[in-house]
């Protein structure tokens, strides 16, 4: 008789489009000077190193050194000074659902574990206006969002977000899409710093995108993994959620320290579900607290308390200003060095204005997939498929490499 194997028909599934790409990057053999990691958003600093905040050293100095700290468990929402210092942090400190007390916050797994609980939650409990329940998301996304969606129990449908012609927000498109939706969707808007276009709406035109929310009652499920990121200022990226907010638009938000604090590893997030009156933020929270039990029992804690420092404490707060600006300050310069190599410097055909216009993290360069995978294989500059490159990814030891690259690209008929 045959061993039972059952396991036989588990096919491999897809390597993951943005984390393989590091993989593959650090097994290749090239010294740092002739690759380009440019795939996954994560801060490097000018020497091409990850950064470790000086503010955030020292709150972990502080954390280790108090003889009070233990490793007991948090309770299931998370760590209580980390939730009401996220929820300042995004809000603003005199926000009026806060004063309200119309906010129920619980700590996540990063962004990621934020998105995942409030879809879970709106699946659950969300008055879907049909059968089907469906988040629409920008086109593009992260792609990402995808299966965190699926994996909550939503379907996804895709919104015109972007227009690729002119490397720009679609904004008539967008409205257009907005309306066009079953009254009382779920759309899920990136709160700024886009990913992976880099493309954001104006102030003014996320007053008309809001005033369109209203009109048809969508809920905006928001996603805030770029806090600082955009302007250096965590007010101004703060102006969506909070223009939402004061107008009582039904929305959640899903918020990230992986890349404003660059905790990456440490998975720390929170997810925040304003309501209208202050009696249903007990009901909404023990759903969360039930989900949140159920998954992953309680919240991992050494995050949660250096965000907690870092926004309660105000000289680690106005440090921590500071670094932020330096990170958004180093991907501007960046993004000059670029668009300046490539229309100055090498004359490359096309044009180039969307990587200054562009903003946070991400550029969209605006290549096809064959070009990308040029730029893979033949240049060793690793980017994802879409041509989202990490503008963090680049520094004065690759700029001139990857700039020669594109231009090649570009130039070059030859196809793989
Ligand atoms: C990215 O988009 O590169 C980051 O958000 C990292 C990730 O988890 O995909």
């Amino acid at each position: 008789m045959t061993a039972f194997d059952p396991w036989s028909s588990c096919v491999a599934a897809p390597p993951d489009p943005i984390l393989a790409l590091a993989a593959e990057f650090a097994n290749d053999p090239l010294p740092n000077t002739e690759k380009a990691n440019l795939g996954v958003g994560a801060y490097r600093d000018e020497e091409g190193n990850p950064w470790i905040l000086p503010v955030v050293r020292k709150a972990e100095q502080e954390i280790v050194s108090d003889p009070s700290m233990n490793h007991e468990y948090l309770p299931i929402a998370g760590y209580a000074p980390f939730l009401q210092a996220s929820a300042r942090l995004l809000f603003g400190k005199d926000a009026k659902i806060i004063n309200e007390g119309r906010l129920a916050t619980n700590q996540t797994i990063s962004g990621s574990g934020a998105n995942h609980l409030g879809a879970e939650f709106v699946q659950r409990f969300y008055p879907f206006p049909t059968e089907r329940k469906v988040i629409y998301v920008t086109d593009p996304t992260w792609p990402n969002h995808f299966a965190i969606f699926r994996g909550g129990g939503l379907e996804t449908e895709t919104y015109t977000y972007y227009d690729p012609k002119h490397y720009a927000l679609d904004f008539e498109g967008m409205i257009k899409a907005l309306l066009g939706m079953p009254d009382r969707s779920v759309v899920l808007l990136h709160a700024c710093a886009h990913n992976p276009s880099g493309v954001d709406p104006t102030q003014e035109q996320w007053q008309q995108i809001a005033a369109v929310f209203q009109k048809k009652q969508h809920f905006a499920f928001f996603d805030s993994a770029y806090q600082g990121f955009a302007s250096g200022d965590f007010d101004r990226d703060a102006y969506a959620v909070r223009y939402f907010a004061d107008h009582d638009i039904p929305m959640l938000v899903c918020q990230s320290f992986a890349k404003n604090a660059g905790l990456y590893g440490e998975r720390i997030g929170a997810l925040h579900v304003p309501v209208k009156s202050s009696s249903e933020v007990a009901p909404v929270h023990s759903q969360l607290n039930s989900i949140q039990r159920s998954e992953l029992s309680s919240m991992p804690a050494f995050g949660a308390r250096i965000v907690a420092k870092l926004i309660n404490n105000p000289e680690f707060f106005a440090e921590w200003q500071q670094n932020v600006k330096t990170m958004a300050g180093r991907i501007e310069e960046m993004r000059k060095a670029l668009y300046s190599l490539l229309v100055d410097e090498l004359k490359t055909p096309g044009s180039w204005k969307h990587i200054l216009e562009q903003t946070g993290m991400f550029s969209f360069l605006g290549l096809d997939k064959q070009q990308c995978a040029r730029l893979v294989k033949e240049g060793h500059i690793y980017l994802v498929a879409t041509s989202r490159i990490s503008m963090a990814g680049l520094n004065k030891y690759n700029l001139k490499l990857v700039a020669t690259w594109i231009d090649r690209v570009v130039r070059s008929e030859t196809k793989l």
